[in-house]
């Protein structure tokens, strides 16, 4: 008996499908969001070996989230990167005071939920028949339906065509297991493919979409002074829409006029830049506001980025020879 596309997809899923993640096995609203957001720029891994067991930890519930101070949020994303979903999941937290909506109508007017994490959390919580749309998807639909070009509003289209209403858990966690295991970018394994009979790209699936010119990642020089007075060092939280609310060391473009320690270069690559910074110590006076002085101890309370992480390294090190 011939399977349509999503009977052969649900099949597979049964068989192939991830069921064992964590946030695959409840329906509690709270920890699918909470999942949805870690891995909207984080991968599968990543999220589950370091992330996601002590953050419902230290917030069992999003009304914990609600109570707790925006920096304590902070603290618990620090290394997952992209801190505006911290921000966001305490922002939306407070503003359903700690209780989730039940529709992805609602859903979407929260900070930090777009369209497809509302569909997510209501197709995975609710069961509510709507699909996801995310990098894996985008790229079986192309290729299901041969499409080449870039079009989003085409594309939830062609979402909903494929879509199978009556299994909205299983359809969209199958999806993102096809593209993460099967439609690969660089070499999808078609052979083992639930959609093998259907798809419209197999024969030439690296057609679709067309691929883009990647552009290449501009590096960003800066020179990082440590102000340094006894043990302690100045810090700044972030106002600024990059690594906002985090803590970091003094920046500038320009080069210190004046004759300081060097402690050598830093790199971290972010998705749109590569920083590459100089490190200085300097035990004069800075004159800059919102500045607060921390020792080494006060420091590992506060919510840094990597780079300030590595900075720290540097100091550490620095010590360390100076002793010797
Ligand atoms: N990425 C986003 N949501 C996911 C989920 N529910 N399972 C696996 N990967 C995901």
């Amino acid at each position: 008996m011939k399977l349509t596309p999503q009977q052969s997809l649900l099949q597979w899923y049964k068989k192939n499908g991830r069921h064992d993640l964590p946030w695959r096995r409840t329906d509690d609203p709270y920890p699918i969001y909470l999942s949805e957001i870690m891995l909207q720029q984080t991968q599968v891994k990543t999220v589950l070996e370091r992330f996601y067991f002590p953050f419902l930890q230290k917030f069992p519930t999003l009304d914990d989230i609600a109570r707790a101070d925006v920096d304590d949020v902070l603290k618990m994303w620090e290394g997952l990167g992209y801190y505006t979903r911290a921000r966001n999941l305490h922002a939306a937290a407070r503003f359903c005071n700690g209780e989730l909506p039940t529709t992805a109508r609602e859903l979407i007017s929260l900070p930090g939920i777009g369209r497809s994490t509302a569909h997510a959390i209501a197709a995975f919580a609710y069961k509510e028949p709507l699909p996801i749309m995310d990098a894996n998807v985008k790229r079986i639909l192309h290729r299901y339906f041969a499409l080449e070009a870039h079009d989003e509003r085409k594309l939830w289209e062609y979402a909903y065509t494929l879509f199978d209403p009556s299994h909205p858990f299983e359809y969209n966690q199958a999806m993102m297991d096809v593209g993460s295991s099967v439609c690969l970018r660089k070499n999808p394994q078609c052979l083992l493919c639930p959609f093998e009979q259907s798809c419209q790209g197999k024969s030439t699936p690296l057609h679709y979409p067309t691929p883009k010119t990647k552009k290449t990642k501009p590096i960003r020089y800066r020179n990082i002074i440590v102000y340094q007075k006894e043990k302690h060092y100045a810090l700044i939280q972030r106002q600024t829409r990059f690594l906002s609310g985090l803590w970091g060391f003094h920046e500038s473009e320009k080069q210190p006029d004046f004759q300081i320690k060097s402690l050598g270069e830093i790199t971290q690559s972010y998705s749109h830049f590569t920083l590459e910074a100089h490190v200085y110590l300097c035990e004069e006076d800075i004159e800059d506001e919102g500045v607060e002085w921390f020792n080494l101890e006060e420091i590992k309370t506060l919510s840094l980025s990597r780079a300030d992480h590595k900075v720290i390294e540097k100091i550490v090190q620095d010590q360390k020879m100076s002793h010797h």
